[in-house]
């Protein structure tokens, strides 16, 4: 067995683990991520595409968003429709000059690989049967096989930042950790389509057949869902099927077109809400979607991701500066405030914006009530708007 020492060990290199590598190499802190897929395969993955003000500020502030500078398209506004009415919520106007940022997470995994490998940053990548062990005591291991043998890895702590299916929150003990989760009566479809987006903003749709969202990737490059059934295997939607039913979603009073373009990908995603506490046992802290999961309504989940890591590099960097335990200690306390503040907005947003099957006419009424109240208040309008790009980050202010 190979056995190497390092002071983090990472688990997962997708934007939480990538980002706290690069965190506490800044920091001066070594560590080694240990990846299940290989690069390509991680820096491919159709995902998130909103990032909030305060991750793009992280991005600049820890030297990777010369890119996002660049190529990422910031957005002042959304839309919300309904009733066959277009609104737009002023998110800048309403947050005092706040913006989201259109920039892909496969870019945003991209750049801090790149910011990663120029620094010589231990990284392994296709690992197989990844497991920890010692976090309990103060001995803890990371152990894989890659084409090199068996290696173990010895480290002060582990950081499991392996997403919703890793191996790391599974590893901590039953009756250790208590688990809140939500599960949804609808997926969304996704595609990514070869054209040019039909409108400059986000939209998100709110129809009788469900939900409808209009986003993007780049001036050539729209993403768009279907709220469907979450037995639905992408199978049962063909292109026809997909674009008739957006059309009919989309449908505006006075005209409105939704490009069509050839589709180049097409993805079943399942909405859930779940959260693990506390975010640490012993020596492991989990982050990221290892610990909790948003329905994607909100466009939260890699935010919420780099908010964890941010926290957890600041609570490193103060331990191994001078001994002090402390912000590890209120490590998941701390994240755990936002965290349930952007559950609640993103269980909001869905149950705002989705049909549900068991729907009485009641709660359609109350729902456009709700979209009326929102498009018409200042309070209410500035309330999502505030969420939507993000609260003010947890932790030390000035970090990194
Ligand atoms: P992940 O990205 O899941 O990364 C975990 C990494 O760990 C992966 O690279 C995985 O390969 C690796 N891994 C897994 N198991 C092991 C193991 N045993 N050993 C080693 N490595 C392992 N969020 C937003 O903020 N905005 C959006 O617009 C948005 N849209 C979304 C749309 C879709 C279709 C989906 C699916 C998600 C969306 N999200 C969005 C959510 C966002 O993509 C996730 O919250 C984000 O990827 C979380 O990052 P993470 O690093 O915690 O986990
Ligand atoms: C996306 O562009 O993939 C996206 C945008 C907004 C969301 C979810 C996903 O709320």
């Amino acid at each position: 067995m190979n056995q190497l020492r390092t002071q983090v060990g990472i688990v997962g290199g997708g934007p939480a683990g990538m980002m706290l590598a690069h965190l506490l190499h800044r920091a001066g802190i070594e560590s080694i991520v240990v990846e299940a897929r290989s690069r390509d395969y991680v820096q491919e993955r159709v995902r998130a595409g909103v990032l909030e003000q305060g991750t793009c500020d992280l991005m600049h502030a820890a030297g990777v968003g010369a890119r996002l500078e660049r190529e990422g398209i910031t957005h002042q506004g959304i839309e919300l429709r309904f009733g066959g009415q277009r609104h737009r919520i002023d998110l800048s106007g309403l947050t005092g000059g706040k913006t989201i940022t259109i920039y892909p997470q496969r870019e945003v995994v991209k750049d801090l690989i790149d910011a990663r490998i120029a620094v010589g940053g231990a990284i392994f990548f296709e690992a197989e049967e990844v497991s920890i062990r010692g976090f309990d005591g103060d001995a803890p291991t990371i152990q894989f096989r890659d084409s090199g043998g068996v290696q173990e890895i010895r480290c002060d702590f582990i950081a499991g930042c392996d997403g919703f299916h890793g191996v790391c929150r599974p590893s901590i003990p039953a009756g250790a950790l208590t688990i809140f989760e939500r599960t949804y009566p609808f997926a969304w479809l996704g595609i990514l389509a070869e054209v040019a987006p039909s409108s400059d903003e986000l939209i998100y749709c709110h129809h009788e057949r469900g939900f409808a969202l209009h986003s993007m990737r780049s001036p050539s490059l729209t993403r768009l869902y279907l709220q469907c059934d979450p037995n639905d295997s992408v199978a049962a939607w063909s292109d026809e099927r997909i674009w008739e039913e957006l059309h009919t979603r989309f449908a505006v009073a006075g005209g409105w077109k939704l490009n069509e373009g050839p589709i180049v990908q097409k993805g079943v995603t399942p909405m859930r809400s779940f959260v693990a506490e506390p975010m640490r046992y012993g020596h492991v802290f989990i982050a990221g979607d290892a610990a909790h999961i948003v329905p994607p309504t909100g466009a939260k989940g890699l935010n919420l991701a780099l908010a964890d890591v941010r926290v957890l590099a600041a609570a490193l960097a103060k331990y191994y500066a001078g001994g002090s335990r402390d912000l590890l200690d209120s490590y998941s306390q701390t994240c755990l405030k936002r965290v349930w503040k952007v559950q609640r907005f993103s269980w909001w947003m869905t149950s705002l914006l989705h049909r549900f099957p068991a729907d009485n006419p009641f709660d359609r009424r109350r729902q456009v009530a709700e979209l009326d109240y929102i498009t018409s208040s200042r309070a209410a309008a500035q309330s999502l708007a505030e969420n939507y790009v993000g609260l003010p980050m947890e932790g030390p202010q000035r970090f990194p």
